[in-house]
């Protein structure tokens, strides 16, 4: 466990020991307020080294700086309440004040207490909530809205994707990668998707492909923004994910065409050389300046299966980021969902039924019923 991770377990054991108290004793009670002091003084202390950090509930499970934590008691207890206050994710950033730690106190003990609303998000500290569109499949956030969306590409994407084929073809021809293009690329889609939502998710699924390894690229992107977003994820970490998306098998860019386009099955050697490619990509988005360090870790890590098995080899104990696991979930639908010149894509029935029988082996579990939920949401919406 790093030295960060740590620093960061004992601000929430402080903070979680504050909430606690405070919704027994109130604020003022003196081991609350030395217990609030204790939590200031552990963040002051991780914030010193770096700008700030974030805290992602995934179900009960509490992701800290991209890494699922283990299920321990007081882990899975903090997750829980911030659960059933819909709060998703907190980011905590330098600068922060006791005031601000004490009002998170206040208004998480408050509603321990009593069941009233209002932990709001302060200038350091940033809640972000539960996506509600996740929430609309299960029927509790019935909007009223009766038209189906229907399935036709709105103008604004067109010009992103010739945008990132431009940018992929010049790494393609002079292996270098234009990074600040990847990222209004990202944004594009960002704001697409605020504007249509499911119309855009549905394109990614049902697209077919032309250039396989690009088209690829942007549908993973499109599910892992979809995915990220319904987990309330917002800002930079989203910008991130989707560029790490785009990004995750620029690796292939380094492998010859022949493998890549064999509708054959691989040989060993093929299949070997195959599997160099989320080693190729990392090295390559390493050397590549402004690159954001989850997709350098994303391409690494993308066909590492939720028990650590898959490619490359990593030693035991690995601990795979989040960005990973959800390209993982991302990366398998699009390959099976996508036509190929050899194939017909899968029917969803029978890819959704084969990634709840990978929960828990090849995919992360709590990541993957997030995913279904999105799917099972667009494929009632589209019809
Ligand atoms: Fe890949
Ligand atoms: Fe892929």
């Amino acid at each position: 466990m790093s030295n960060d991770n740590r620093q960061i377990l004992d601000f929430i054991r402080h903070l979680l020991s504050a909430t606690a108290n405070a919704a027994l004793y109130g604020m003022e009670h003196p081991q609350v307020l030395h217990l609030s002091s204790q939590a200031f003084a552990s963040i002051g202390a991780i914030l010193e080294s770096r700008q700030d950090f974030t805290l992602l509930i995934v179900e009960n499970e509490l992701v800290i700086d991209g890494h699922p934590q283990d299920l321990s008691l007081f882990l899975s207890r903090f997750a829980q309440i911030l659960k059933s206050r819909g709060i998703g994710t907190i980011k905590l950033m330098a600068g922060i004040t006791k005031q601000e730690v004490v009002a998170l106190i206040g208004g998480l003990a408050r509603q321990l207490d009593d069941g009233a609303q209002g932990t709001a998000s302060s200038d350091h500290i940033r809640l972000g909530k539960v996506d509600i569109r996740v929430a609309e499949s299960s029927g509790e956030a019935n909007t009223g809205e009766s038209s189906k969306p229907a399935l036709t590409l709105p103008d604004m994407p067109k010009e992103e994707f010739a945008r990132f084929m431009d940018i992929y073809e010049t790494v393609k021809k002079k292996q270098k990668l234009q990074i600040n293009g990847v990222f209004d690329v990202v944004s594009g889609f960002i704001n697409a998707f605020r504007q249509e939502g499911k119309p855009l998710l549905a394109m990614a699924a049902l697209r077919d492909s032309d250039e396989y390894t690009f088209t690829h690229s942007t549908n993973v992107c499109v599910l892992n923004l979809a995915q990220a977003m319904a987990l309330g994820i917002e800002g930079q970490l989203l910008n991130d994910i989707g560029v790490a998306a785009m990004l995750h098998d620029i690796g292939k860019l380094f492998i010859p065409e022949e493998i890549l386009t064999k509708t054959d099955k691989l040989t060993t050697e093929e299949f070997t050389i195959m599997k160099q490619h989320p080693d190729k990509g990392a090295r390559h988005l390493l050397e590549t300046s402004g690159v954001p360090r989850l997709a350098v870790i994303a391409a690494y890590e993308h066909h590492l299966k939720f028990n650590l098995s898959g490619y490359p080899k990593v030693s035991p104990g690995w601990q795979q980021n989040l960005c990973s696991h959800m390209t993982m979930i991302s990366d398998f639908f699009d390959a099976l969902r996508t036509r190929r010149s050899y194939r017909d894509p899968m029917p969803l029935p029978e890819v959704t039924g084969m990634m709840v029988g990978m929960m828990g082996t090849d995919l992360h579990p709590a990541l993957t019923r997030n995913f279904l939920r999105i799917i099972s949401m667009l494929s009632e919406a589209v019809g």
